[in-house]
């Protein structure tokens, strides 16, 4: 639970039980012309009483320059040493330290394919300006950061970071809410965080708050739309803190990225970065905001020890996710969310196999690109569990123990193990015949979902699934009772869709309900991929464009599997729009969909 007791990292070189990091002051330079940050980091250490006379540090595709014991200005220049680098964990960065040795500061500037960045161009943005963002999770923060890459491993830092004059720089840190005439920002984040939460974002921004704690930054052209989206900020801070105790980060700030933002959104400390999809215009997308401000407690505040135990983070979140939105929007409106995270959990245990290792939730990613083996099972099964707990224990009992439990280890790490003791000694050894009927150590370290889970019912997808019968039985679409459908039911409703449609039957749905002219990403992710698999050329043009605009990987996969798979020349399809696509996608997209297309020639 703290970096000495804890398992020990598979995905990175740091020994944080000898040296470990505890403060950052970081100095850089946002240079758009050459695509580099360039600056240096002073860390401040913490050593135990071990002999250990060395500090390791990840670094991936950095061009260390040099590296001093002591500050920037005063410190004497070290004999580091870079080891061997591996494509996926980087090289490790080993420093000399002198027994007295308190401080190191390494000078650096990142390398021309640093993963964490997207470097994008004005026409790549709303507007007319260059933006650039990182993204760190899981341990791309190595590759614009010498660190200890590890989410075991905790610090505060400050930073100075120089920008040109008219963009405005945003960190996972206290923010700016207006431009600086000088380019240069200072940042602070007092609350220590592991090292995947840093975050940097540059670019045309402007800022509007929300309520006195909460806000937006986007875009000019983004931001009208943005404050409207997210009206209800305050209210799921405010639910979220009912449930599970104090918001621990002082402001809560959305960032909306550029379309090619890889993620639907990112939990960076006081400052979530999102996707403009989810900008919808009828707020029917927020439940993405409550998933990444529930982080801010199992994530940021309780962190994944190393990412096998990735299913603390983001089960619980999912979790918590559904209990922001029941307060909010009531029970029926989580039930639809529940039942679709099921229809995924079902979707992806039948891709990976019922027997498949990755179907546990404690994982064995050593040796792998977390990234890769990082799948909805954290999310969907882990939600589950604790759903099939709160069926067994009841939701008082379950509440008090989840707030009692990010309390308790508030700004610590946590590994699978530690937390099943944690759980026993709290909750199941209170209530006899508990564990029986849990069966944690079935949930956690086997495959699939153990029968003990509870169903899952949505009454309003009930009635969808009642219209979708009707169609298929000969009601035409146009007298179908969709008056008052969500995008939910939308979604649902086009999953139903049964796999022979043929394209006379999309030409009806589509002229019902104009699906391809959707404006929401959803409604279009679910969409698209059948006219694919149809045929459906009304849609080529749709799909062209979302292709070329949109960078989710959650979307885009599908969607290249989709067009692998169909028949009218799909591959070469897939491969063509790909290579006009590539330019705009991230590094983390880019990464997973080489793999499955393979790298084109250009672009
Ligand atoms: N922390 C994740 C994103 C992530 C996970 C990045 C693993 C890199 C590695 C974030 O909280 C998340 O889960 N985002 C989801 C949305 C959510 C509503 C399920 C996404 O981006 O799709
Ligand atoms: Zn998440």
């Amino acid at each position: 639970m703290n970096p000495s007791s804890g398992p020990t990292d598979p995905h990175s070189h740091a020994r944080p039980a000898e040296v470990s990091v505890r403060h950052l002051q970081l100095q850089l330079t946002v240079d758009f012309a050459t695509q580099t940050l360039a600056g240096h980091a002073t860390w401040q250490l913490h050593r135990s009483a071990t002999t250990a006379s060395e500090l390791l540090l990840d670094a991936r595709d950095l061009l260390i320059e040099e590296v001093l014991l002591g500050e920037a200005d005063a410190g004497t220049p070290a004999e580091f040493e870079l080891g061997p680098a591996d494509l996926v964990l980087g090289q490790a960065l080993r420093i000399p330290l002198e027994a007295d040795t308190t401080t190191v500061t390494v000078r650096y500037r990142t390398g021309p394919g640093a993963a964490a960045l997207q470097w994008l161009q004005p026409a790549q943005t709303a507007g007319t300006s260059p933006f650039l963002f990182t993204q760190s999770q899981a341990i791309l923060a190595r590759t614009w950061l010498p660190c200890q890459d590890s989410p075991g491993v905790r610090f505060t830092y400050e930073a100075r970071i120089t920008v040109p004059a008219e963009l405005l720089a945003l960190m996972s840190a206290s923010n700016p809410q207006q431009l600086s005439a000088s380019g240069q920002y200072e940042f602070r984040m007092e609350q220590p965080i592991p090292a995947y939460l840093m975050a940097l974002a540059v670019g045309d921004l402007q800022f509007a708050p929300l309520s006195a704690r909460t806000g937006v930054y986007a875009e000019p052209a983004t931001l009208p739309g943005a404050v409207d989206e997210f009206a209800d900020l305050e209210q799921m801070v405010a639910a979220a803190e009912q449930l599970y105790g104090p918001y621990r980060w002082e402001r809560y700030d959305l960032l909306v990225l550029p379309p090619s933002f890889p993620f639907g959104g990112m939990e960076n400390p006081r400052l979530t970065f999102v996707t403009p999809t989810i900008l919808a215009g009828d707020r029917s997308l927020t439940s993405l905001v409550a998933h990444e401000l529930a982080h801010s407690w199992s994530g940021n505040l309780v962190t994944n020890a190393t990412w096998n135990d990735f299913w603390l983070n983001e089960g619980f979140t999912v979790y918590f996710e559904r209990r922001i939105m029941e307060r909010l929007y009531g029970r029926p409106y989580a039930e639809m969310l529940q039942a679709l995270g099921h229809a995924e959990l079902l979707h992806t245990l039948a891709d990976l196999g019922p027997e498949s290792p990755d179907t546990h939730l404690h994982l064995n990613l050593a040796g792998r690109d977390p990234d890769e083996g990082l799948t909805d099972i954290a999310y969907e099964k882990g939600d589950y569990f604790l759903l099939t707990l709160e069926q067994l224990v009841g939701r008082a009992a379950l509440d008090s123990f989840i707030k009692e439990y990010f309390a308790r280890h508030a700004f610590q790490s946590m590994d699978t193990a530690s937390f099943l003791r944690y759980l026993r000694r709290e909750l199941l050894d209170q209530h006899p015949g508990l564990e029986a009927r849990l069966r944690p150590e079935q949930w956690i370290y086997g495959p699939g979902i153990p029968d003990n889970a509870p169903p899952v019912a949505s009454a309003r997808f009930a009635a969808v699934d009642a219209a979708s019968q009707n169609w298929q039985n000969g009601t035409p679409a146009s007298r179908l009772p969709t008056a008052d459908w969500s995008s939910h039911e939308w979604v649902r409703f086009l999953h139903n869709l049964p796999a022979g449609a043929t394209t006379a039957q999309l030409g009806e749905l589509d002229a019902a309900f104009g699906f391809t002219n959707s404006g929401n990403s959803e409604i279009l992710a679910a969409w698209l991929p059948r006219t694919i698999a149809t045929g459906y050329a009304p849609a080529e043009a749709a799909l062209h464009r979302f292709l070329t605009r949109v960078g989710r990987r959650k979307f885009l996969t599908p969607l290249y599997k989709a067009l692998l798979a169909s028949p009218n020349n799909g591959p070469a399809r897939a491969r063509q729009l790909y290579a006009e696509a590539r330019p705009n996608y991230h590094a983390v997209a880019t990464s997973t969909l080489d793999a499955l297309l393979g790298r084109p020639a250009v672009g």
